[in-house]
């Protein structure tokens, strides 16, 4: 987590640098920094609390510079404050730093550089390491470069870091593993960040530095890219962004979260764009279709994942079973990792992740490349860490996901899943050709039944209101709405903090039951198709004890109208499409109860978009 971003051209550095935290502010908002860098010497600024707050505490400041470099942080090492927050300064007060990740053996190095008699200031991690270059450099007489060469090649960790030293206004130099960096390359200019969102309307030119690679950044040279391990040159592609600023803004919505909600629709239909050709009965997907025998042969599919792309993980579960007869398991990344799983070379490990960047879920895919599995990646962002190391895979093109709690990513993931799990059905022979048609039919309507769902708005709104106190909520579901239900109960709770829980509906008996009182509301999805009968069975058993009921049902329903405090009401379509339908009105739910409690909406309270940290 925490986002990094840099700039060294002929503009003025400061506008760049902070329009660009703010962009970046989802990787991490507990404090924010930057520093200049003017012949004279540098001028530097940073604060416990957000973007904004460092705009307020640079008023008075010298801004004139064009270079320098800032730091939005995710906490790891030491509390967010003022002393803790990036960038941080080497002790002759030359070199300074801003960094992503986190350096495992800091403690270690941190003795050694006792020894040589340094002192640490902060708690963190990341002072260490620009000690530790400021030692190379002066112990062994070297330039800048070549001592964030050695110092790296030293260091255990993540990390994706910028470099400045205040002898030199024309040189930044940058490194990475395991934690993202771009370069963008404009004329005579070059932009540093995390992800591409800082330069995008600079320059549509972009190097992503691969792990172990580090680059010499310096005014009116090209970038020297080499390897951190042996110091050998690399010959960098340049990468043209397909990222444009309109994407990125809140375009009139008062949340990125509102806005990303209302997107469903053209998310969904551009995810599905150019794969499913329903009046022909194709569905295109090049990562599947050139290993097919492979995924024939398949013995086992793993999903691996985490949170919300967890939760997709279980509705692929349920789809790749029943349509394509695949045995599915899927695992928290952070679990798999760690276990000594049974992985053999007929076993296909996909990776669910909109950022791809998620550290356990990276992790996961790496010891299943290794243990021999053939590895495919469905992810958001192009070119991220995980969809470079595995062996195919499928983007999900719901566009860039600014708000933290994840909405239209979901939704993009479910469209993936039922795109794989049809081809592969159809392929491998257990879908009629009539089904498949039909499913392909009913797919490529769902845009449209997104947009019908997110009519709900006004009720949801209603609901939200009488429910926007409650200190408990329990989110039901079976089948394929059983996930449903865990991520409607996860939007709730990161971003009101209400504590809520999701169950499968049956289990209720089994000790949720007695948590149920007149002042829980029991969000139940009960549409018409599957297990229908048994989910009314269950309210009931809820009514029976004095719980609210608020039912996610398919229009028209009457039976649980009846029984329900409060109905919402989503379009008719099959139980496989059931869960992106159902999905809408809870993320609306969770949103304006949020925003009725006073909640910040798109940074929820100690989470981060992208969590490159495990
Ligand atoms: C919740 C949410 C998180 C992410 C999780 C995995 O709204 O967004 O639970 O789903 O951190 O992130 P990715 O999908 O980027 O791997």
């Amino acid at each position: 987590m925490c986002g990094i971003v840099g700039y060294i051209g002929s503009r003025e550095a400061y506008p760049i640098i902070i329009n660009g935290l703010k962009r970046l502010e989802y990787r991490g908002y507990d404090s924010a920094g930057f520093v200049l860098n003017y012949p004279e010497g540098l001028e530097m600024v940073k604060t416990k609390g957000k973007v904004v707050d460092l705009e307020d505490k640079a008023q008075g400041v010298k801004l004139h510079a064009n270079i320098g470099v800032g730091h939005t942080r995710w906490a790891t090492h030491g509390v967010p404050n003022d002393i803790n927050s990036h960038p941080h300064m080497s002790n002759n007060g030359n070199l300074v730093i801003v960094h992503n990740g986190i350096i495992e053996n800091y403690e270690a190095i941190k003795i050694k550089l006792y020894s040589e008699g340094y002192v640490f200031h902060s708690e963190t991690d990341t002072e260490v390491l620009v000690n530790l270059i400021e030692y190379f450099k002066e112990k062994e007489n070297l330039n800048l470069t070549d001592a964030v060469r050695y110092a790296l090649t030293e260091v255990i960790g993540a990390f994706a870091i910028a470099v400045m030293d205040s002898q030199n206004t024309d040189e930044i130099v940058v490194g990475r593993l395991g934690s993202p960096l771009a370069i963008g390359i404009g004329e005579d200019e070059f932009f540093i960040a995390s992800d591409a969102s800082p330069f995008v309307e600079f320059t549509k030119d972009a190097i992503y530095l691969e792990d172990g690679e580090m680059a010499t950044i310096k005014r009116g040279e090209k970038v020297k890219v080499r390897k951190i391990v042996d110091n050998k040159e690399v010959h960098p592609s340049i990468h043209e962004l397909q990222l444009d600023l309109e994407q990125i803004e809140k375009g009139g919505y008062e949340h990125f979260m509102l806005k990303e909600i209302n997107e469903q629709p053209k998310s969904i239909h551009d995810t599905m764009r150019g794969r499913l050709l329903p009046d022909e009965g194709i569905i295109k997907m090049a990562g599947i279709w050139d290993h097919m025998e492979r995924f024939k042969k398949a013995k086992r599919i793993i999903i691996v994942a985490c949170g919300t792309s967890w939760h997709a993980g279980l509705v692929g579960e349920y789809l790749i079973e029943e349509l394509a007869r695949i045995p599915v398991e899927v695992e928290y990344a952070s679990e798999f990792r760690y276990r000594n799983p049974i992985i053999n070379k007929n076993d296909i490990v996909i990776a669910i992740s909109q950022s791809g960047e998620t550290a356990d879920t990276l992790a996961a895919l790496k010891l299943a490349k290794e243990k021999g599995a053939f590895i495919y990646g469905i992810c958001n962002v192009v070119g991220s860490s995980i969809a470079r190391i595995t062996d195919a895979g499928s983007y999900t093109h719901a566009g860039p996901e600014i708000g933290v709690a994840s909405t239209k990513a979901f939704t993009a993931q479910l469209t993936i899943l039922t795109l794989i799990a049809l081809k592969l059905g159809k392929h491998k022979g257990n879908l009629s050709n009539e089904r498949f048609m039909s499913l392909c039919y009913e797919l490529s309507t769902i845009p449209s039944k997104v947009e019908k769902a997110l009519n709900t708005n006004d009720i949801v709104k209603k609901i939200s209101e009488i429910y926007k106190d409650a200190e408990n909520a329990l989110y039901l579901g079976r089948g394929y709405n059983f996930p449903t239900a865990l991520e409607g109960a996860l939007k709730l709770k990161e971003i009101s903090y209400i504590h809520a829980e999701g169950y499968p509906a049956a289990e209720m008996k089994h000790g949720p039951i007695a948590l149920i009182d007149e002042n829980m509301p029991v969000f139940v999805i009960a549409i018409n198709k599957g297990h229908y009968e048994k989910v009314v069975s269950n309210i009931q058993e809820i009514k029976s004890r004095s719980g609210q009921i608020i039912a996610v049902v398919t229009e028209g329903d009457k039976q649980v109208r009846d029984l329900a405090d409060h109905v919402i009401e989503i379009p008719e379509c099959s139980e496989e499409f059931s869960p992106i339908l159902a999905s809408i009105p809870l993320q609306l739910l969770s949103y304006h109860v949020a925003v009725m409690r006073g909640c910040n909406v798109d940074q929820p309270r100690n989470l981060a978009k992208s969590v490159t940290v495990e």
